[in-house]
């Protein structure tokens, strides 16, 4: 059991996972403030907690800290709430809609890419985090998508930074004291409720939306009861999918333009793959995605190094047993993405950027939950497929006309682990023209 960690785990919570992981192993036991906390970094023991033994566990008090952001939205809830919710809102990320969604993810990267000059600098998390923003905005609000997204902008980025380490329990705490950054965290929420919900009450009145998620939504019916989800619990879902869909890939993006303006040799298999797919020159549609199988791997490499969501937390429900050790009810769980996919026992030099190994060949015989960047089970991430799609295609856009030269070749950015894992200062590169 380690104890005092609490300092270092907010002063620099990735270094405490593989420093602990390094020492501990599979399991480790720490305590955080009054709570037990479990960290399991065995595939078996994540695939426990994760699907066959699912029941024994909730988010519960693992989330206090997200839910100041997030309500009772779907990464957050529990229970009968959290499964009708599921039933109610899956449907509008299904794959057959996915096709719609493509054509708005290209046109608005294509659309972003050609604002660029040779030589520019700029900031590409910056820029893949305005993209992914306004690729949500257009899903989820359709023609009224552009203006929310310029409207909640500013409030998104306040209140995701105010979260701190959102996943750990003691980020709700200081919650009812008068402190400024917690006035602020409340402005910034005020002002995202309101846009959302000028949206839903304007799509009640002129049920206008066409096909965009909000009337999806205000149109789904529980077919067990025939009820349809309150204004309130649809704000909370659409606060939950813009944030859960815009930040997650916009960091996945970042660190993968960072990798490959580090790694020339898996930029040129990419742009070769990218050259030979679109070979007039196209943009790419839903149709390539299969072709684009390098694109694929590179991404699933990033997000093996740099996971957007670094910790998964639980709470257990009923007392639990992983390697021998009782996990008591009451105690805390967490998985970490961070810690398994740097493990060498499953990824052999782990720091080393290597797409190839995402080879089929090479990843048969490897434990299920050796690489989660998507968590899994009746929790796993509903927006998995949309997340590999928009991924590929926002890249083999992209590429298909510039590369990246970091300005800064010899430091690594600093990284902020928050409720996704995001570079603190953003990743400043130079524009270059393909070929
Ligand atoms: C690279 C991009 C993404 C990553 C790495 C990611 C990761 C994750 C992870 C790890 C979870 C599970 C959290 C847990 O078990 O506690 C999750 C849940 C979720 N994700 Fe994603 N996600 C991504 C993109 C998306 C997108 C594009 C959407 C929406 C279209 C989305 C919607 C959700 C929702 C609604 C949940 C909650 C599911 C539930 O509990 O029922 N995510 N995501």
């Amino acid at each position: 059991m380690l104890l005092g960690s609490l300092p270092e785990i907010r002063r620099d919570p990735l270094a405490f996972l593989s420093r602990v992981t390094a020492k501990y192993g599979d399991i480790a036991h720490f305590k955080l403030g009054p709570f037990h906390v479990f960290l399991l970094n065995h595939p078996d023991d994540i695939e426990h907690v994760l699907v066959t033994h699912h029941q024994r566990f909730i988010k519960g008090r693992s989330l206090s800290g997200a839910r100041r952001l997030f309500g009772n939205g779907l990464l957050t809830s529990d229970g009968a709430l959290h499964a009708r919710q599921r039933r109610l809102v899956q449907p509008a990320f299904h794959r057959t809609r996915l096709d719609e969604y493509a054509g708005v993810m290209t046109t608005l990267a294509a659309e972003q890419r050609d604002t660029w000059r040779e030589g520019d600098t700029i900031d590409i998390a910056g820029e893949m985090s305005r993209l992914t923003l306004r690729i949500t905005g257009r899903i989820l609000f359709g023609a009224d998508g552009d203006a929310v997204a310029a409207k909640i902008r500013g409030a998104l980025e306040t209140a995701t930074s105010l979260l701190e380490v959102a996943v750990l329990p003691f980020a709700a705490l200081t919650d009812r004291l008068p402190l400024p950054h917690v006035r602020r965290f409340r402005a910034a929420r005020a002002t995202l409720d309101r846009v959302v919900q000028d949206v839903v009450e304007r799509r009640r009145r002129d049920r206008h939306g066409g096909g965009d998620v909000v009337s999806l939504l205000l149109a789904a019916q529980d077919e067990t009861d025939g009820e349809r989800m309150s204004d309130g619990q649809l704000r909370d879902e659409l606060i939950t999918l813009l944030l859960a869909s815009h930040e997650t890939t916009a960091n996945a993006l970042a660190w993968t333009w960072f990798l490959l303006a580090r790694h020339a040799d898996a930029a040129a298999s990419l742009h070769a793959e990218i050259d030979t797919v679109l070979a007039t020159g196209r943009v790419p549609g839903v149709g390539d995605v299969a072709d684009l199988s390098f694109t694929r791997m590179v991404l699933a490499e990033s997000m093996r190094l740099y996971p957007p969501a670094w910790l998964v937390a639980r709470v257990a429900v009923e007392d639990h047993e992983a390697r021998g050790y009782i996990v008591p009810k009451g105690s805390f769980v967490v998985l970490s993405p961070w810690a398994v996919h740097r493990n060498a026992t499953y990824f052999p030099e782990p720091e080393r950027f290597e797409p190839d190994r995402w080879r089929t060949e090479r990843r048969n015989g490897h434990p299920r939950f050796s690489y989660f960047p998507f968590g899994g089970g009746s929790r796993g991430c509903m927006g998995e497929a949309f997340a590999w799609m928009e991924g590929v295609l926002l890249l083999a856009t992209i590429a298909q006309r510039w590369r990246f030269r970091l300005l800064d070749e010899s430091s690594h950015p600093e990284m902020q682990p928050g409720l996704t894992l995001m570079p603190k200062s953003g990743i400043r590169v130079r524009v270059g023209q393909r070929s």
